[in-house]
């Protein structure tokens, strides 16, 4: 049995904006290798998401991880976790499309709860929101009488409300440093907690979680991608902490894109982490030389163009993130005071 889906159609456009849209696309995707053809295949969808958006309000945000033709096509605002939480509390419109996972439009809903925020692809699957409950950190509490809890953003919001305060990679360290306490609840993130241990000096409580596409780097998988002595090597907190200490810098991917909006033309650079942000990266700084990770997380590409299209288009309720208003109030504190790092 052969069962053929219906493509979404669109309704007939000005074939003058079409072509400028066509070209606008190649302009920035030709540098990723997409030919021309394919520019011309989605063309039609991102010209209509575009002029939908402003018809009906909608902003759309976009995580560094998203593909290239939402990133360049349709993105009002592109970047790290703690950027989108921040530029999320500066939106007019009262509709926010957030192109990531589920957690990161939670935090938008946290601190917007006016707001309809929805996602394309909904469906809880980043592996570090799903190793831990609020439950959990309850109990972890009891255990640890005293000890402050520093919730990671990739959490569900019933996991920051039980927290005292959320961070991202950007200002993990900041946030840890800040806090009076030697000993620190961190979670869910092992890897990081165990990262954040050794840059800060504290003793971290941290949770058997794992973001499953950087913790599949291993030194063998690196040994394997640093083909040239000369490229410098940044490698993202989730990475297992041997990764973190045989590269040159860590951190999170707002302090990647530091880097390459700091280097010289020709400077070559390994980015440890998904592969999106480097495509990124590749379009917007064409005179650097950015090596591949290959890293994929497969939770970010559920969204593709043609579901933002749909959700652009129907804004229905499936994709729509509500949450239990006693729940958000107690997450807000802790998203709220990560903001001020
Ligand atoms: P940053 O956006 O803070 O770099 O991290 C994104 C993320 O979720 C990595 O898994």
């Amino acid at each position: 049995m052969v069962i053929v889906e219906e493509t979404p159609k669109i309704p007939t456009q000005d074939q003058e904006k079409l072509t400028e849209e066509i070209e606008r696309l190649y302009t920035n995707l030709s540098i990723l290798g997409w030919n021309i053809e394919a520019c011309e295949a989605i063309a039609p969808y991102t010209l209509r998401i575009n002029t939908l958006k402003k018809e009906k309000g909608i902003k759309i945000l976009a995580h560094s991880y998203q593909t290239a033709d939402i990133i360049f096509g349709v993105a009002d605002i592109v970047g790290d976790s703690l950027a989108l939480a921040k530029r999320a509390t500066e939106i007019e419109e009262d509709t926010i499309l957030l192109c990531g996972v589920d957690f990161m439009a939670e935090t938008v809903k946290i601190l917007n709860p006016e707001k309809n925020v929805f996602v394309p692809s909904k469906g809880r699957d980043c592996t570090l929101a799903d190793s831990i409950t609020g439950e959990d950190v309850r109990k972890l509490k009891e255990k640890h009488p005293g000890a402050p809890v520093v919730c990671y953003v990739n959490t569900t919001a019933e996991v920051k409300a039980e927290s005292d305060i959320c961070c991202t990679s950007a200002n993990a360290q900041k946030i840890i440093e800040s806090l009076e306490s030697d000993t620190v609840i961190y979670l869910p993130d092992e890897n990081m907690g165990k990262n954040l241990a050794e840059i800060t000096g504290k003793n971290i409580i941290t949770w058997r979680g794992y973001c499953r596409t950087h913790h599949a780097l291993t030194t063998n998988r690196l040994e394997k991608l640093l083909k040239d002595p000369n490229v410098k090597t940044f490698a993202h907190l989730e990475c297992r902490p041997e990764i973190i200490q045989s590269v040159d810098l860590h951190g999170g991917t707002g302090d990647m894109n530091k880097l390459a909006a700091e280097s010289s033309n020709g400077d070559k650079i390994l980015f440890l982490t998904e592969q999106g942000f480097i495509d990124r990266m590749k379009i917007e700084y064409p005179d650097l030389k950015f090596s591949d990770s290959h890293m994929i997380c497969v939770s970010m590409k559920r969204n593709d163009i043609f579901s933002v299209y749909k959700i652009v288009e129907n804004l229905t309720l499936e994709n729509k993130i509500e949450l239990d208003e006693e729940i958000r109030k107690k997450a807000y504190k802790a998203v709220k005071r990560m903001l001020k790092y």
